[in-house]
């Protein structure tokens, strides 16, 4: 059965503020309890204009509530000033990643200056992901912008302005949470030299005399932007005890169109740009000094948005990622495509794959060209210490699919692991399938139901388990065809990916694709 692209294609008019029972079969663990809060495009249109672009709707909040009766759905859109201007407006207003606004100056809510108000001009639509900073939960996207929420009753409570708090102009939708609390992000700022990446740490509680995480963050290290008018896309990055990974890939940011598509109104993505054959740059920062590692160190190409995990071993350090040949994929998700050319859309997107990159960490001067500096067994990587002194690395394939939106067992982040589970991603497929993958064989064990496609899966650790994969996998997803107002939350054991429990939900409006989301216990 080919793909269904139609299930991008959603339009969520209606929230389903009333937590509701769905039909469910099977029983939940008696130790599972908590709440699966997952965020995405929803709302597509508002009065006669309608976005371009899958990335660009609405963000909407769902909520599977695991309690002792059971599970309960509930949903609330995300109430952002774009949100809400466009709603009363009755018109896209805000411009989007893909979607040209009407200007604010024009809109009936335009106040003098709204037009080159930063905080205007720029979406603060975050349909990305949901993080926890400090004691609060918050909506998250690549602008400075994050959206405090009510975990209970997912309303909005209040936006944070990153640009005017901290002269930042995009920070990582997927900041690394560390096991005392703080925060690990990436801002993009500009310095002396350009563009940079400052890595950066949130405290686990406001600092003595501020009222928020976010007033002082930790400076951890910088580094500058290899091309100076163009800083990388870099939607997530690697934390191990010891390093800050960052991947500058060839997927840039062009400034230069950035600036003159704000100024012309035009969306975010005419901005991006894919510097063809150019090398993946790889940094690793000291967390103890704030300084890079000296050593050159690039990549063959590849296009990336989810690094699974990134750990040290024996002097090296491992870089698993789900990877593509091209950025194919965000040029796909035009909504006038996916109408036009159903199926056959997944001829222009590329498939992905799960790939391992390992950097050795002492490169000595005497290192031969012909030496594979990688030494970890069984390994297929290669990093050759070229004649200028740049190592350069091939990576070793261990998957030929990929399975995105990665998940792991949280106690093995930036640690040696075995397993992630994760959402198949070749569209030549059905690719409603979950897939759990085996780190060590390359071999992936799979749940897959007809017609059904999952979202971010998310895996829960049994309390007091040892073994790595003893848990369950939450899988949340939509399903094709003409079910296009049902959601379902799907509960499988981790070890062998067999379904112990579902609840299937019918809402008042179409279900939404969701992004990313975040388990929250009980
Ligand atoms: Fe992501």
């Amino acid at each position: 059965m080919p793909y269904d692209f139609t299930t991008w294609d959603r339009n969520c008019q209606e929230e389903q503020a009333t937590p509701i029972q769905g039909n469910t079969s099977g029983s939940l663990p008696p130790w599972l309890r908590g709440a699966y809060i997952i965020n995405g495009p929803g709302r597509m249109t508002y009065g006669d204009s309608e976005f371009l672009h899958v990335f660009d709707g609405s963000a909407i909040l769902q909520k599977y509530n695991i309690g002792e009766t059971g599970v309960t759905y509930s949903s609330r859109f995300l109430k952002s000033y774009a949100f809400m201007t466009n709603s009363e407006s009755e018109q896209i207003v805000v411009s989007e990643f893909g979607t040209k606004g009407c200007s604010a100056a024009k809109s009936k809510l335009a106040k003098l200056g709204d037009k080159f108000a930063f905080d205007k001009m720029f979406s603060d639509n975050a349909p990305v992901s949901l993080v926890r900073y400090g004691e609060d939960y918050y909506a998250t996207t690549e602008s400075p912008f994050v959206h405090k929420i009510d975990p209970s009753t997912l309303e909005t409570i209040s936006k944070v302005d990153l640009h005017k708090e901290l002269s930042i102009n995009s920070v990582c939708p997927h900041p690394v949470p560390q096991p005392d609390g703080t925060v690990f992000s990436i801002i993009h700022g500009v310095g002396a030299m350009g563009p940079k990446y400052d890595v950066v740490s949130f405290p686990a509680k406001p600092l003595e005399g501020k009222s928020t995480v976010f007033a002082k963050p930790q400076k951890i290290g910088s580094v500058d932007a290899r091309w100076k008018f163009n800083p990388c896309h870099m939607h997530t990055f690697g934390v191990t005890p010891n390093y800050v990974v960052l991947l500058e890939q060839p997927l840039t940011i062009d400034v230069k169109a950035m600036v003159a598509n704000t100024i012309r109104e035009k969306p975010f993505i005419g901005g991006m740009e894919w510097m063809e054959n150019k090398l993946v740059k790889i940094h690793l920062i000291e967390r103890s000094t704030g300084k890079e590692v000296k050593t050159k160190v690039k990549c063959e190409p590849f296009f990336y948005l989810h690094i699974i995990n990134t750990y040290e071993m024996n002097d090296q350090v491992v870089i698993d990622i789900c990877g593509y040949d091209k950025p194919n994929l965000l040029h796909a998700l035009f909504i006038e495509k996916i109408r036009m050319k159903g199926p056959s859309l997944a001829d222009e997107i590329e498939g992905g794959y799960v790939k391992r990159i390992i950097v050795p960490l002492n490169v000595m001067k005497e290192s031969s060209p012909d030496t594979n500096l990688v030494t970890l067994p069984g390994s297929k990587a290669t990093a050759l210490r070229q004649k200028d002194g740049v190592v350069l690395l091939k990576p070793e394939t261990i998957c030929n699919t990929v399975y995105e939106n990665p998940t792991i067992n949280p106690s093995k982040s930036g640690q040696p692991y075995r397993y992630y589970w994760g959402a198949e991603g070749a569209f030549k497929e059905n690719c409603g399938k979950v897939g759990k993958v085996d780190m060590e064989s390359g071999n992936v064990m799979t749940w897959q139901e007809e017609n059904f496609f999952s979202a971010e899966a998310h895996f829960v650790p049994r309390p007091g388990a040892v073994a790595e994969d003893d848990g369950v996998v939450l899988v949340p997803g939509l399903f094709g065809g003409a079910r296009r107002n049902e959601t379902m939350l799907v509960i499988l054991n981790a070890a062998d990916m067999t379904e112990i429990y579902r609840s299937t939900f019918s809402l008042p409006s179409d279900a939404s694709r969701a992004l990313h989301g975040i388990f929250i216990p009980a």
